[in-house]
């Protein structure tokens, strides 16, 4: 109950989390079809057929506007903005946009975290923001305006299947949220605002910064075993495993495995890191078997999402930054889609305090 587990709280077109079978579909595509094989756009287009057009050229080019809108708010960045953590910040930059139910409030919504996570990673390094180029498409330009360079083929489409694969996935925590403000006619900035204060908790996207902290911590794979065994018996969580849903792995963790393989070499990242990080999963999944017999605890999405984004040269304050940054498109998905029910989201609570005197 506490959990609302097992409760059916929204109808969806969008997406369909088959936790028994560990398969995804969203908008009738399965993450296979999509994941690697389509960019970010063409899954907006897909999310919210009722506000884009179905012709991805247009997507792009429209989103590249709002990037660009976005960016305007980057020259605002000061020195207190900065010093937050960056999700923090993102939060408060997310803050200033404005507000309401129409097309370009959700554009810029979509672009908005997109311009502003790059930003303020250049910025925490004492580096000028780069502006977007509206010629790129919207995962080339985020590493462009991340790094300062165009990046390669092989990066931009690591990170269109990451931002495709985290798109969205049925009623999470955030976009239940997202979900719960829109019904209350907020408008969508507000619901995307809510949506990310419930994304950035460790039991939700605030995990993969943890599992780098947690790879860095057991160093070498030979270390693997008596360091998980340890924070097992000290009660601890292992960050990127488990979840409320899937009862076998978590689909997700294989897109992004594959896309870390296909990266390979030319993102110009460390193959070892991927040998420790596969000694980490295979003594962890031996480990929580025999800790939690009776509960299946599985690979999830955030373990490879740690090292893909790592590998593309994101740092791991910025990770939750950048699962908003493709989340985004499912929050505004289920923000327009609840809006369409004309319903408000208010469900009942049962009293077992005190009674009254
Ligand atoms: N490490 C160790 N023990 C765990 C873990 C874990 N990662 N996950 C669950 N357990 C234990 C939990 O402590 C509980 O033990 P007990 O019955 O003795 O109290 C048992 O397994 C059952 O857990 P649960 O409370 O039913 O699991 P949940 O459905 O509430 O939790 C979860 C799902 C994702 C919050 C949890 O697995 C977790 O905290 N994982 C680590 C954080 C993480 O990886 N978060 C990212 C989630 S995936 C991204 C997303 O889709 O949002």
């Amino acid at each position: 109950m506490s959990g609302l587990d097992d409760v059916i709280a929204a109808e969806t077109r969008l997406s369909e989390v088959d936790g028994a079978n560990g398969r995804l579909v969203i908008c009738g595509h399965s993450l296979d079809a999509l994941a690697g094989r389509v960019s970010y756009e063409a899954v907006l287009a897909l999310l919210l057929p009722g506000l884009l057009s179905a012709n991805r050229e247009v997507v792009r080019a429209e989103l590249a506007q709002a990037r660009l809108r976005a960016f305007r708010e980057v020259s605002r960045l000061d020195a207190d903005l900065v010093s937050l953590s960056l999700t923090e910040a993102l939060r408060a930059l997310m803050a200033r946009l404005p507000d309401g139910e129409d097309k370009s409030v959700a554009l810029l919504q979509i672009a908005a975290p997109a311009v502003f996570v790059p930003a303020l990673v250049r910025a925490k390094r004492a580096q000028k923001p780069m502006p977007p180029h509206p010629g790129l498409s919207h995962a080339a330009d985020m590493l462009a305006m991340l790094s300062g360079n165009v990046p390669s083929t092989e990066q931009v489409r690591a990170l269109d299947t990451y931002l495709v694969t985290v798109s969205d996935h049925g009623l999470n925590a955030s976009t239940f949220t997202a979900r719960v403000v829109a019904s209350t006619r907020a408008g969508y900035a507000s619901a995307v605002l809510a949506a990310l204060g419930a994304l950035k908790g460790p039991l939700h996207g605030g995990a993969p910064g943890p599992v780098l902290d947690m790879l860095d911590a057991i160093g070498a794979p030979d270390k693997a075993a008596p360091w998980v065994d340890a924070a097992l018996t000290r009660g601890e969580r292992l960050m990127g495993f488990g979840h409320r849903i899937y009862r076998v792995r978590d689909p997700r963790a294989d897109a992004l495995k594959a896309a870390l393989n296909q990266l390979g070499a030319a993102g110009g990242w460390d193959p070892n890191r991927l040998a420790l990080a596969e000694a980490v999963e295979r003594e962890a999944l031996l480990a929580l078997r025999a800790a939690k017999p009776d509960r299946v605890l599985e690979t999830n999405v955030e373990f490879f999402t740690a090292l893909l984004l790592e590998a593309l040269g994101f740092p791991r304050e910025a990770f939750t930054g950048v699962f908003a940054a493709g989340r985004v498109g499912g929050w505004i998905a289920h923000a327009c889609e609840q809006v369409e029910t004309g319903r408000l989201i208010r469900p009942q609570s049962r009293y077992v305090g005190p009674k009254a005197a």
